[in-house]
């Protein structure tokens, strides 16, 4: 009898971990991955070369319906309006981007997303080491604008599960971008 009220215990505390997990934030699974060394994401490096330094291969992940699940490449256009809308008032980092050409900005971020989700698109900016190289992004700065991408998606409607999708697979950038 106690191993069966141990049993059902366990199977709840199980229940409940994997709740849990599933409500992770963005911002703690962006943590979580980059504390981790996201194995997955990493793993995933090889074939795609280049979305600023992470690159996803797309034909085995089922990528081409994540790039769907963000509306295309239309939805994206308007994640990343919505996005730097949000990041340019945001006082926790909006200092950053004084004197940036916010239309290049979109454009390759856009592209960059759009190829992150297995999308039909090449990024052609430049490498995440080297465009945030005397920037010295600090941890926090790197999670509020995790935070404002995040709340940017959730104004259009993106579902949580795909939301913390892109996330993760930004999150590993995190080493390029911070303390540089
Ligand atoms: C995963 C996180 C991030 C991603 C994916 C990302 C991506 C990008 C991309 C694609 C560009 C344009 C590259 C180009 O022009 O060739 C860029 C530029 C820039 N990023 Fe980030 N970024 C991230 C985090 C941050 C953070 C945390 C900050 C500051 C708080 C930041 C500040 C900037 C600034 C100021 C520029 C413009 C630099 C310039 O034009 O000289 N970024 N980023």
């Amino acid at each position: 009898m106690s191993r069966i009220i141990f049993n059902l215990a366990k199977n709840t505390a199980l229940a409940a971990l994997s709740r849990g997990a599933l409500l992770l934030t963005a911002r703690m699974l962006a943590l979580l991955l980059a504390s981790a060394g996201a194995g997955t994401v990493l793993a995933q490096q090889a074939s795609v070369p280049n979305a600023g330094g992470v690159a996803v291969a797309n034909a085995a992940t089922g990528a081409d319906a994540f790039f769907d699940e963000l509306g295309g490449r239309a939805g994206i256009d308007r994640i990343v309006d919505r996005f730097l809308q949000i990041v340019l008032q945001d006082s926790r980092i909006k200092s950053q981007f004084q004197e940036i050409d916010s239309v290049r900005l979109k454009e390759k971020l856009a592209e960059q997303f759009c190829q992150l989700s297995g999308g039909p698109c090449q990024y052609s900016g430049k490498s995440m080491e080297l465009i945030h190289e005397g920037l010295r992004i600090t941890q926090a700065q790197f999670n509020a604008l995790t935070e404002d991408l995040q709340l940017a998606m959730e104004q259009q409607s993106i579902a949580p599960r795909i939301q913390n999708k892109l996330v993760a697979r930004l999150a590993p950038m995190s080493r390029a971008i911070i303390g540089k």
